[in-house]
């Protein structure tokens, strides 16, 4: 393979379907061409950062690498993406406004406020491994397990009635997983727009609802701050809830699925995790180094710059490659083995700097509450057929997880809790 076959792979959603090979093409670009310019047809020309510390120099800098205008890789002229309709959310702001609507979700999501979340969480895990002892024996664990889980504690935290949460999973779906072609409505321009529009109006409606009669939600909490006294608009409001449903969503499934996946691929690191249950946390985060669920976002250099000896003007941009910088030997001690004590793991799944992950804290929660109830209940567990990766070059992972398994019996009158398991 060819530096410029390797920079190529990243514009292309199918690549991501094949990850030995994509490794392949990171590490080649990480040792020859760390900044490295992409020029694939249908694309802007972007600059691919592949390396650990080259990613945190831009990360850190949020004055002179800007999100605006774009922030995620997406085909022809992004600012005219969406028929020049655009959803503005966190990811897509720069200071001084992303500092004032990050604030308002912030507290929200503190690590001590998760805490408190806990135990819903918790009973949710415990509901969702219920649920594999009903299928029998033999599931698809992303399509039965994963996609649902993280999306019910999304809901729950913004408030949400039960009821809606299948058309939220219908649009989180559409809009996220948008270059696959099993979960797309569409590829246009109009039908992406028609996702977008579908969920500014169910969100509308949540926010006349909740302005009109106040809770203790997170949806609440969104609908009713003020900045310099006066609410948000429609548009802002919306893609709050926008930027916490789909954020949250996709990106924990995925971790969720691959992180299985890796137990499956590595039976002496199951055996481990499993004889030693305090290991979990080590193990969960050692997952979300190994999936990266988010493969990329992206900078613009507000002014000529250099990055890594290469010279970038004003206005042009570069790709950052999370699951290229999650295997980066300068950083990593054996970087392609998976390890489910590895400390330290200074891995970027959740980015760096201003953008850092709002919902991290709430992920580890998750994949810990989920893995903890399932392991303590697991007996036996095995693949039962060829895992299927999504294609996409923002968002996903493996899309169908076929398993097969046997679980202890349920202990009479108390489900047991994941907290007894570590
Ligand atoms: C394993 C799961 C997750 C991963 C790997 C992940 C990864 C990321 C990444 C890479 C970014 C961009 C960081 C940057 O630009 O430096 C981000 C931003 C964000 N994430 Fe997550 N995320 C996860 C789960 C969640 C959850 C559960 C939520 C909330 C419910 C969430 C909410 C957000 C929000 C709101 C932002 C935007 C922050 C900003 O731009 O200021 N994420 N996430």
């Amino acid at each position: 393979m060819t530096i410029e076959q390797a920079g190529l792979m990243l514009a292309n959603p199918a690549a991501y379907t094949d990850e030995a090979r994509l490794h392949e093409a990171l590490a080649l670009l990480r040792r020859e061409a760390p900044v490295h310019l992409v020029a694939a047809p249908g694309y802007e020309p972007f600059y691919a950062v592949t390396r650990h510390a080259d990613i945190m120099e831009v990360e850190r800098d949020n004055a002179l690498w800007l999100s605006e205008p774009r922030p995620v890789l997406t085909r022809g002229r992004s600012a005219q993406h969406g028929s020049g309709y655009r959803v503005r959310t966190l990811v897509n702001m720069d200071d001084p406004d992303h500092r004032v609507v990050r604030a308002i979700g912030a507290d929200w999501f503190r690590p001590k406020a998760m805490r408190a979340l806990q135990t819903r969480v918790q009973e949710l895990a415990s509901r969702f491994v219920d649920q594999l002892a009903g299928f029998g024996g033999e599931c698809d664990f992303a399509t039965q397990v994963a996609v649902h889980y993280p999306l019910y504690v999304i809901m729950s935290l913004l408030g949400l009635p039960e009821s809606d949460f299948p058309l939220m999973l219908k649009l989180t779906k559409e809009l996220f997983g948008s270059d696959d072609a099993e979960n797309r409505r569409g590829g246009s321009d109009d039908e992406r727009l028609a996702v977008l529009l579908d969920f500014l109006a169910y969100f509308q409606r949540l926010t006349a609802a909740r302005r009109a009669e106040p809770t203790e939600d997170l949806a609440s909490a969104i609908a009713n701050a003020t900045v310099d006294g006066k609410p948000l608009g429609d548009v802002e409001t919306a893609s709050y809830y926008v930027i916490v449903a789909t954020a949250g969503h996709d990106t924990t499934s995925s971790t969720l699925a691959g992180g299985l996946h890796a137990l499956l691929e590595h039976p002496g690191q199951l055996a481990r995790l499993r004889a030693d249950p305090a290991l979990l946390p080590l193990a969960v985060e050692e997952m979300i180094r190994w999936v990266a669920p988010v493969k990329e976002f992206m900078r613009t250099a507000s002014a000529d710059t250099m990055l890594h000896g290469v010279p970038i003007a004003r206005a042009e941009s570069v790709l950052l490659s999370y699951p290229s910088a999650n295997r980066d030997e300068e950083v990593f001690a054996d970087p392609f083995a998976f390890d489910v004590g590895r400390e330290p793991n200074r891995h970027l799944a959740f980015g760096f700097g201003a953008h850092y992950c709002l919902g991290a804290a709430l992920a580890r929660i998750e994949l810990v509450a989920l893995f903890g109830e399932l392991l303590t209940r697991l007996d036996t567990i095995e693949l039962a057929g060829q895992p299927e990766w999504t294609a996409t070059t923002f968002v996903g992972g493996i899309k169908h997880l076929p398993i097969r398994y046997t679980l202890h019996p349920l202990r009479s009158n108390a489900s047991p809790s994941p907290a007894q398991a570590l």
